[in-house]
């Protein structure tokens, strides 16, 4: 049986399908169905029903719009604003950052505010990206099942953070923080702190040849209050020198409370004004 009025019949007639308005169904009006054989197969019909030529059509969309977006920060002079008080990690932060890379922290810890009113409420001054350009690589991270430790340092004492660190229960009774207690035991010699600050050096920390060679001394220096340390105040402003976690020797307790420590505090935000309000 043909069906004229049915379009996926051989046998069919646009003019006798009820649903095809022509123009001398209604004159002046426009026909608001145009039959399907003579619907113009448009690019974007094409495109759309072929897989394959629809995502290298998508990539090639994403990778413009990505580029558009993403170049221009690589070449504008204000990606990260001028701030004072900078400077790259000392040795013993860099090996107590280390530590909290490879004690995987950063899974529950963020370091980075972000400038609404809450977070600065709560935790300071928003992050500026200067304060994470010598971060390799950067700890900003968007979980925090812990609060957020961009300036984290100085708001404890040392013996509050080797408790914490050891039992963080014992302090935080409702806490559900891991216990770290044997980084006061694990020694660290700082063999290789140098190779570690060359290796910063060598993707864009602008470490100099005499802290690549003093990093060893440095390392120690840091954790020793008896120990020469003018040199290292030289070599890294605002150092703070003592030990940290109240036994002798450097272990990764002193190294990674160092590095607490000095979270967020180099930048002087009484001589910061952001762009915005220049
Ligand atoms: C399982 C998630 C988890 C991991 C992993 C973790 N923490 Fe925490 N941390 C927390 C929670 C929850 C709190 C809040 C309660 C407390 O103070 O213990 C916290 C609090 C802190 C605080 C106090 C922050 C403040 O402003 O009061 C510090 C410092 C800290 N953690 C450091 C670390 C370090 C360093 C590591 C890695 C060695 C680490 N945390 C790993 C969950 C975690």
């Amino acid at each position: 049986m043909t069906d004229p009025k049915d379009p996926r019949d051989p046998a069919y007639d646009p003019e006798q399908d009820p649903k095809v308005a022509t123009l001398s169904d209604a004159p002046g009006k426009v026909p608001n169905e145009l039959p399907p054989e003579t619907q113009t197969i448009t690019f974007h019909q094409r495109l759309e029903r072929n897989a394959t030529l629809l995502l290298v059509a998508s990539l090639a969309v994403v990778t413009i719009g990505g580029a558009v977006e993403i170049a221009p920060l690589f070449w504008l002079e204000n990606t990260i604003e001028d701030v004072e008080g900078m400077r790259p990690y000392t040795p013993l932060e860099l090996a107590g950052r280390d530590i909290y890379i490879r004690e995987g922290c950063y899974v529950c810890h963020s370091q980075m505010i972000r400038p609404m009113r809450d977070e600065v409420e709560r935790y300071g001054h928003y992050s500026l990206a200067a304060e994470s350009m010598y971060d390799h690589p950067f700890q900003w991270g968007s979980k925090r099942t812990g609060p957020d430790l961009a300036r984290v340092g100085g708001r404890y004492s040392d013996e509050w953070h080797v408790d914490h660190l050891r039992d963080p229960q014992s302090v935080v009774p409702e806490s559900v923080m891991p216990k770290y207690a044997f980084l006061q035991s694990a020694r660290l010699d700082g063999e290789y702190v140098g190779d570690t600050i060359a290796v910063h050096r060598m993707v864009g920390v602008p470490y100099t040849d005499d802290m690549v060679e003093n990093a060893r001394a440095d390392f120690l220096a840091q954790a020793d209050p008896d120990a020469d340390t003018g040199g290292l105040e030289d070599r890294y402003p605002d150092v703070q020198v003592r030990n940290f976690d109240g036994q002798d020797g450097v272990t990764e307790m002193d190294a990674l409370i160092a590095y607490l420590q000095m979270m967020g505090t180099l930048v002087d935000f009484t001589t910061f004004t952001p762009d915005a309000s220049r």
